[in-house]
């Protein structure tokens, strides 16, 4: 680790600090995240292994975060690994903040929003199309370049080889904002349409410059996307009353979404819809995405 320059604390997540640091060989800027690792035995578990050299894969896509690489050292006989990261300027929550959460400051603008939206959505066929859920997108996984507007995914895979907890080292609870109804139900057996769902809560963020769900607890969550959504039944959502958490809910409606979400353009809303649909099976892939009327008049040759 005396190769790097450790210049500032740039991010207290759930496993540890991010550092911003210097690369002293080459003058880069990295961002050093130590993880903390469970050893057996036989040295580094194979779980964090195999994860980690999926996120090198992965990370040959422009729109994931590149890892640069693995350092392996031990502290004070612990052992510790590194993951070296290229450094980005900030993440999209910070990026919001910038311009003033709510109503106060400027909204973002349009052009912006569908860009990053549609940065997003590649990034997220990439993994989907390796068979790699994220199981935790939201504004403070998605780095971002300011000058350039560039939006890299970040935090990606290592849920299952560090296992995710349920507070981070800091005690800070692990937000339940961005999750999907069918986790919040207690599914066993959910998949990539997760991140989609996390992906519609975070266009409507963009949009509204405030979180569109806001629960503390599990229950407190899936009752503010029942207001919004609807009160989800067998009808619409098959298997609905199967699920291990699933009880008599208050009976809502569905609302008109274009009221939640004022300033997004029609098509933005039929998108945004087809994101925040009950029903795992019919929620729209990454890769369908990337072709809704939302992005007709974006210019993909930029991208
Ligand atoms: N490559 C990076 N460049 C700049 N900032 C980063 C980078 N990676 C992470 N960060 C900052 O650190 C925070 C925590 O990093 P993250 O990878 O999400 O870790 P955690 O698993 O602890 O949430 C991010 O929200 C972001 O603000
Ligand atoms: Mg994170």
């Amino acid at each position: 680790m005396e190769n790097y320059e450790k210049l500032e604390k740039v991010g207290e997540g759930t496993y540890g600090k991010v550092y911003k640091a210097r690369d002293k060989r080459t003058g880069q800027l990295v961002a050093l995240k130590k993880t903390r690792l469970e050893m057996e035995e036989e040295g580094v578990p194979s779980t964090a292994l195999r994860e980690v050299s999926l996120l090198q894969m992965l990370s040959h896509s422009i729109y994931i975060v590149r890892l640069l690489c693995v350092e392996h050292v031990e502290k004070n006989d612990k052992p510790m690994l590194y993951l070296v990261f290229e450094y980005m300027d900030t993440d999209l929550k910070k990026y919001i903040d910038l311009h003033g959460r709510g109503r106060t400051g400027s909204p973002l603008e349009a052009k912006v929003i569908q860009s990053f939206v549609y940065q997003l959505c590649t990034g997220l066929a990439h993994c989907h199309s390796h068979g790699v859920m994220h199981r935790d997108l939201k504004p403070q996984n998605l780095l971002v370049d300011k000058e350039t507007r560039r939006l890299k995914i970040a935090d990606l895979g290592l849920g299952r080889a560090f296992t995710v907890p349920l507070k981070s080292y800091t005690h800070e609870i692990v937000t339940l904002w961005y999750r999907a109804p069918e986790v919040l139900l207690g599914a066993t057996h959910y998949s990539i349409p997760v991140d989609i769902w996390s992906v519609g809560c975070i266009i409507a963020e963009l949009v509204r410059k405030q979180p569109l769900f806001t629960g503390d607890s599990e229950l407190q969550q899936l009752l503010h996307i029942f207001r919004l959504l609807g009160t989800p039944n067998e009808e619409i959502w098959p298997g609905v009353s199967s699920f291990r958490d699933w009880h008599e809910f208050p009976q809502w409606r569905p609302q008109d979404l274009a009221l939640a979400v004022p300033g997004l353009n029609p098509a933005g809303l039929d998108l945004l819809a087809k994101m925040l649909v009950y029903d795992p099976a019919k929620r729209i892939s990454a890769k369908a995405a990337l072709n809704h009327p939302y992005f007709s008049d974006l210019d993909k040759s930029k991208f």
